[in-house]
């Protein structure tokens, strides 16, 4: 997959019903109703990142910034199963990350540890 047809944009609330499917989708996810979604395109955007092209979404990722004003809490990631191992997980999070600059110290996830894919996507992005 050519990532030039591919925008990177904050979610708004139009997106939460998009970003739901997407999470519905995908087993390896705890699935939150559409109305956190919401709720989280509306308070969370700047901190979070969607990939689309024209209005299909590819992928997102969702993220905050702790109390403590420095760490960027990763609460989920996901790409479309059509389009994975083409390094658009590892652009979300390095993208996100690089617009965040100073404001972030530290990287804080939850991953299961059967899950490679997560492994060697965040770290390297971090890193
Ligand atoms: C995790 C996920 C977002 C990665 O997205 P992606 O676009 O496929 O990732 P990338 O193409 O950017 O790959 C990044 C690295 O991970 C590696 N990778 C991708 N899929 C992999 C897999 N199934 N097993 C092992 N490594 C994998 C890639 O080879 C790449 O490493 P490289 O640069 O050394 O080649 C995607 O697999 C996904 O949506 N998984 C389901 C949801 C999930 O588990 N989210 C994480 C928990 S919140």
């Amino acid at each position: 997959m050519n990532q030039s047809g591919i925008r990177f944009e904050h979610p708004s609330v139009g997106d939460a019903k998009s970003l739901f499917r997407m999470a519905a989708c995908n087993d390896d996810l705890d699935l939150c109703p559409e109305y956190f979604y919401l709720v989280w395109s509306r308070d969370f955007r700047n901190t979070s990142l969607m990939a689309k092209s024209g209005n299909k979404l590819f992928g997102y990722i969702l993220a905050y910034i702790r109390p403590d004003g420095k760490t960027l809490f990763l609460w989920q990631i996901a790409v479309d199963p059509d389009v994975r191992s083409y390094g658009l997980g590892f652009a979300l999070v390095k993208r996100l990350i690089d617009s965040l600059g100073e404001n972030v110290r530290a990287f804080e996830a939850t991953i299961d540890i059967s899950n490679d894919a997560a492994y060697n996507t965040l770290i390297p992005a971090y890193s």
